[in-house]
């Protein structure tokens, strides 16, 4: 798998999520056959004219590659100026056309560049000019059911230079609701040139192996599959190569959730480790007998070391998980 001139070990990529892939995140999942990380997406308004809470955004380690940094915003020059001071960070840069959330929105940016091609074309051309790192634009199949334009995006993505093309088969009015339509992954395959990245509902190894055969994208972006889960890439490469997905023991998840946490304390402070790590900790039960017990626990607990004790506690007396679906 390429995007432009870089060659991807996998075509597994960890999707861009914000308050999730932060740089602890990142490092938690690559080790399992992630080919591609991205960044939470970052603002290029905030970038160029200097917010420290964008800046923290762009944290990384050289460990921390290839790494994806996906922009968002709505000014051509904005965003090609954002390009040229980040490149030297990352090995792939994404314009976010997908975002939903309401103030994003308001702005001009994320998924109402939809319903303006003519700037969505502006923008990449502008980021092009300004970057010769990979370029990568990330849509969902339309603003809502009456507007399902992917096919003009993608089109316009590929004529103005961009090196790949994600797709999140949903409206920007579905939200998270209803199913990914993969059938609409399929489409796009068939009518550009340009890679295609298939994301949304990949949460058990088959799914992924489903959706590379039924839409035949050339890569697979893991989003929320991969919560609490950083098993899952490797159980797709599992089965991909004929094998039997390995299924974490209660001892494995216990090792991950507590590395996962002290790789968070590295870069943070402890009380934003207890706050940032409640959830994921949450997520490396589910399944496991006593995980709303835990949970409940887990959301009163303040301190780092008691934290660490709860979690340990739990994975000693937890069942063993369930089969790997
Ligand atoms: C909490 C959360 C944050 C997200 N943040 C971003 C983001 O910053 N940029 C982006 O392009 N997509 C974002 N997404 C969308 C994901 O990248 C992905 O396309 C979507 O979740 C569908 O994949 P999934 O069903 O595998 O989760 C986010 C999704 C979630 C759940």
């Amino acid at each position: 798998m390429k995007i432009g001139s870089l060659h991807l070990k996998h075509k597994l990529l960890l999707a861009p999520m914000a308050g999730i892939t932060d740089l602890a995140c990142r490092l938690i999942m690559r080790p399992f056959g992630i080919g591609l990380a991205f960044s939470e997406m970052v603002s290029a308004n905030g970038l160029v004219l200097g917010g420290e809470a964008t800046k923290d955004l762009l944290i990384s380690v050289p460990e921390d590659r290839p790494l994806g940094i996906q922009l968002f915003g709505e000014n051509p020059e904005i965003l090609a100026e954002a390009c040229r001071r980040i490149e030297e960070h990352c090995d792939v840069i994404d314009i976010n056309m997908g975002c939903p959330v309401k103030k994003v929105v308001r702005s001009g940016a994320g998924s109402a560049l939809l319903k303006n091609p003519a700037r969505a074309a502006g923008i990449v051309a502008a980021m092009r000019k300004a970057t010769s790192r990979p370029l990568t634009v990330k849509i969902r199949a339309g603003w809502d059911q009456a507007c399902i334009n992917f096919l003009e995006i993608a089109h316009i993505a590929e004529q103005e230079g961009a090196d790949a093309v994600t797709l999140h088969p949903r409206t920007r009015s579905q939200g998270f609701s209803g199913c990914a339509d993969w059938t609409l992954i399929a489409t796009l395959k068939q009518q550009i040139k340009i890679p295609v990245i298939g994301s949304g509902d990949v949460f058990t190894p088959r799914d992924a192996l489903r959706m590379l055969e039924e839409t035949g994208c050339d890569a697979v972006m893991l989003g929320r599959g991969c919560y609490g889960n950083p098993w899952l890439a490797g159980q797709i490469l599992d089965l991909l190569g004929g094998k039997v997905p390995h299924a974490p023991t209660t001892q494995e998840r216990c090792e991950i959730a507590l590395l996962h946490m002290d790789t968070f304390l590295r870069h943070n402070s402890e009380r934003k480790t207890v706050l940032d790590m409640r959830k994921h900790l949450c997520w490396y039960a589910r399944g496991l007998s006593g995980a709303a017990q835990f949970r409940a626990a887990v959301n009163k607990v303040e301190q780092l070391e008691e934290l660490r004790s709860v979690v340990k506690q739990f994975f000693r007396n937890a069942e063993p998980p369930a089969e790997v679906s």
